[in-house]
């Protein structure tokens, strides 16, 4: 199923070329009705989305690219993600036609947004049935500008009509430049031509591209009511995966690489679902549950260590669940495992019991620190009190923590990447937002400063978190979570 035509390829390639080929192929085919949607859901939200960049921004024209496919290796791509801030600003989600762009056209009292993509080519051209990377034969047909403007609220141009636009000099242009290289080279070409030289400038307070990232990242900090209710949908599909993974263990247990079948289990649901997940799944088992962002997954779930899975259903539009249970094998914690679970949970428990519209966001983490330094002081294994562990010069606690205990999510994982710290780790939580809370403990299998019974032992308890009017909600709550409640999920009850 290799492209046969492309030049990487020439030398495979049994492509008929002959012109009698060409007529026979483009012909006898069926019409295809032109299919004009209503608007899908998402529409009116993105264009809200629109509004508030495009007022940030007056006067100046905004590239956001979706971006090209992924290689993998050589001829072969990944499957196709658009850039999230297009999709975000588009409601387009895993059905976006790559390569495509939006563009936010300066106007007098605003911007024109317009989405140029590459419609479906005709059947009498050669990329119909020739070109393996775009081709309707090998990667289906796309849709038509009308039936993508109707579906998605938004103006549809060819993408052979982008040239002249971004070739006209006439508006300060800014592009989110990590979507789509060869278009933001042709922009930084334009402005060496026009000699502007704050694209070279790499300061985000003085390069407009940057600027352009922070502010589509800040946008996303308080989600809108769609993102919630994709949200809602992204946890309770990710809880069918968490109880598939807890049906299905036994399989994992006689298997020599459980934990393949503990990621097999849980992404097995998302696809059933008609889903995807939004992160590489971690299934880490025994002393692996200490390698943060273990993705391997090819060791065995034994009887007696714990498993800490960390995963997420991502939907159609993008957005993702990022949760993480730790569950004893055979069902049952054992007693230094209890105990470090119950530590966990009680930093997890104290962490969202502060959360509410008003409070710092890195109120969350100093809280759940505030009870590993406290566990872990009284277990022994700090040179120093859990109070002078928690002064800035010290920090003893973190070896056996050292990651944060919060992130925002959304349609990335780690969302709003780029926003300001202002507005992140100091800024001041909103209703709207949604962020997890996932402490953890990991001592790792040949740390010394812990008795042997803990060295080996990871957990975390990773929870999806909306700030509401006056607290908030544990999205994912349904999913069982203290210790008591995870050994009865695991004996069927
Ligand atoms: N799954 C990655 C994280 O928890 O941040
Ligand atoms: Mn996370
Ligand atoms: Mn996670």
């Amino acid at each position: 199923m290799a492209d046969t035509t492309s030049d990487a390829t020439s030398n495979r390639s049994t492509t008929p070329v002959s012109d009698t080929f060409r007529d026979f192929i483009s012909g006898g085919w069926a019409d295809r009705p032109e299919s004009v949607p209503a608007p899908r859901e998402v529409a009116p939200f993105a264009a809200a989305r629109r509004a508030r960049i495009s007022a940030l921004h007056p006067g100046e024209r905004l590239v956001v690219p979706a971006g090209p496919a992924k290689v993998r290796s050589n001829d072969t791509d990944y499957v196709y993600r658009a850039h999230s801030a297009f999709s975000h600003l588009t409601g387009w989600g895993s059905d976006a036609v790559p390569g495509s762009v939006l563009v936010l056209e300066p106007t007098a009292d605003g911007h024109d947004a317009t989405l140029y993509f590459l419609p479906t080519a005709g059947r009498d051209s050669d990329e119909f049935y020739a070109n393996a990377a775009i081709g309707e034969f090998w990667t289906g047909p796309r849709p038509s500008l009308a039936h993508v403007a109707a579906d998605l609220g938004v103006a549809t141009r060819p993408l052979g009509e982008l040239d002249a636009i971004l070739d006209a000099a006439d508006a300060a242009t800014r592009i989110v430049r990590d979507a789509d290289r060869e278009l933001t080279d042709r922009i930084d070409g334009r402005r060496l031509l026009d000699a502007d030289p704050a694209a070279a400038d790499a300061d985000v307070d003085a390069d407009p591209d940057l600027q352009l990232a922070r502010d589509l990242s800040e946008l996303r900090l308080v989600k809108d009511a769609y993102e919630i209710a994709q949200m809602r949908a992204a946890v309770a599909a990710t809880k069918r995966g968490f109880d598939d993974i807890v049906a299905d263990r036994d399989a994992a247990r006689t298997h020599e690489r459980g934990e393949r079948v503990v990621e097999g289990t849980f992404n097995r649901r998302a696809r059933m679902d008609g889903n995807t997940v939004g992160y590489e799944t971690i299934a880490a088992s025994g002393p692996h549950a200490c390698i943060l962002h273990w993705i391997r997954n090819d060791g065995p779930v034994r009887d007696g260590d714990l498993i800490l899975v960390d995963a997420g259903v991502e939907l159609d539009s993008l957005y993702t669940a990022d949760i993480t249970r730790t569950l004893p094998v055979n069902g049952r914690f054992t007693e230094v495992q209890r105990r470090v679970y119950e530590a966990v949970r009680e930093a997890a428990d104290a962490a969202f019991a502060i959360v509410r519209p008003g409070i710092r966001f890195r109120e969350i983490h100093a809280t759940a620190m505030q009870v590993i330094a406290a566990r872990t002081a009284e277990w022994g294994f700090l040179p120093v009190s859990a109070e002078e562990s928690l002064q800035e010069g010290a920090q003893y606690h973190r070896r056996y923590m050292v990651h944060g205990t919060s992130h925002h999510l959304g349609i990335d994982v780690h969302d709003c990447a780029a926003a300001r710290r202002d507005l992140y780790l100091d800024g001041v939580l909103e209703p709207g937002m949604v962020f997890t809370i996932e402490p953890g403990l990991y001592f790792q299998p040949d740390d010394l400063t812990v008795p042997e019974e803990f060295r080996g032992i990871g957990v975390r308890i990773e929870d999806d978190i909306l700030v509401t009017e006056d607290g908030a909600e544990n999205l994912s709550i349904a999913i069982p979570r203290t210790a008591d409640d995870v050994e009865a999920w695991l004996a069927g009850s």
